[in-house]
């Protein structure tokens, strides 16, 4: 696995490869690498070239003790992505904000104010800039991206089918361990928080039960948070949207999802599952 940590030199090796006719598929993270992101690099086409990048992105984070407290752990994710068979990992030394170009306006699609947009003030905006940036320096023909994350990855196809027509993002389920979705901010987590959150997972699954049976989408998320409350769980937002514009869904069951953002000892979380 070739480790490259500045620009100039992923450009150089991509131009080779392309110049030799291979295909590339990218896997974008921030690191601390865990069975979700192993599914992501698993996504990616055989015989394509591996790109995965470990970059934390402080472009993205609105809450500074959150990005100073991100779980960084370079050294073992350099053996998952080893192991996962990465060809090239690109590992930015420091902030790389600077080297970004943007558009003078951007103008994000209206779904990036719903649901996390509502309070991670230009968290989107940051995930744009990054991920447009990777986009335009390594011009992947494959692109992996986790459903858990789910309007980020709605913001991805976004940018591929407006800026990269070539490119083809793969969409990856969700990886769960005893329930909960995998993600990187778990580790911030004890054994006890980690216990109270497996409930979650069960709440959709029964809220998808009872929507199906025709009941009141507002009447059935009453119960729900009282449920989840009760385990010292605060819930940011609990809503029920259709998959492709995350406008309400309004009782439409056809193509939407339930949609949740909880904080367990002051870390907060999402999930989503499909109707
Ligand atoms: O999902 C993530 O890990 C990040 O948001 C991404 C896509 C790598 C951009 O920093």
């Amino acid at each position: 696995m070739l480790i490259i940590d500045n620009k100039k030199s992923l450009s150089k090796i991509i131009k080779k490869h392309r110049s030799e006719g291979n295909k590339i598929s990218l896997i974008p993270t921030m690191g601390n690498l865990h069975q979700g992101h192993q599914e992501l690099f698993a996504s990616a086409p055989d015989g394509t070239i591996k790109i995965s990048s470990i970059y934390v992105n402080p472009l993205q984070f609105n809450n500074s003790d959150d990005y100073d407290y991100y779980p960084r752990t370079l050294h073992d994710d350099l053996d998952v992505c080893k192991k996962n068979h990465i060809d090239i990992l690109y590992v930015p030394d420091g902030d790389i904000s600077h080297e970004i170009e943007i558009e003078n306006s951007i103008d994000l699609p209206k779904f990036t104010r719903y649901l996390c947009g509502q309070t991670r003030e230009d968290h989107f905006l940051g995930v744009y800039k990054i991920v447009k940036h990777l986009f335009k320096t390594i011009q992947p023909d494959f692109a992996c991206f986790g459903k858990k994350d789910y309007q980020q990855l709605l913001l991805i196809k976004y940018i591929a089918k407006t800026y990269f027509s070539n490119l083809e993002i793969i969409e990856v389920d969700t990886v769960r361990s005893n329930n909960i979705a995998l993600s990187s901010r778990l580790k911030r987590l004890n054994n006890e928080s980690l216990e109270k959150i497996k409930i979650i997972y069960d709440v959709l699954l029964n809220m998808r039960n009872q929507m199906f049976d025709g009941n009141d989408f507002a009447d059935i998320k009453k119960d729900a948070l009282l449920e989840i409350e009760c385990h010292d769980i605060r819930v940011e937002y609990l809503e029920h949207r259709e998959n492709d514009t995350l406008e309400l869904a309004n009782g439409q069951l056809i193509n939407s999802s339930l949609f949740i953002a909880y904080t367990a000892e002051n870390i907060r979380l999402i999930d989503n599952i499909q109707i």
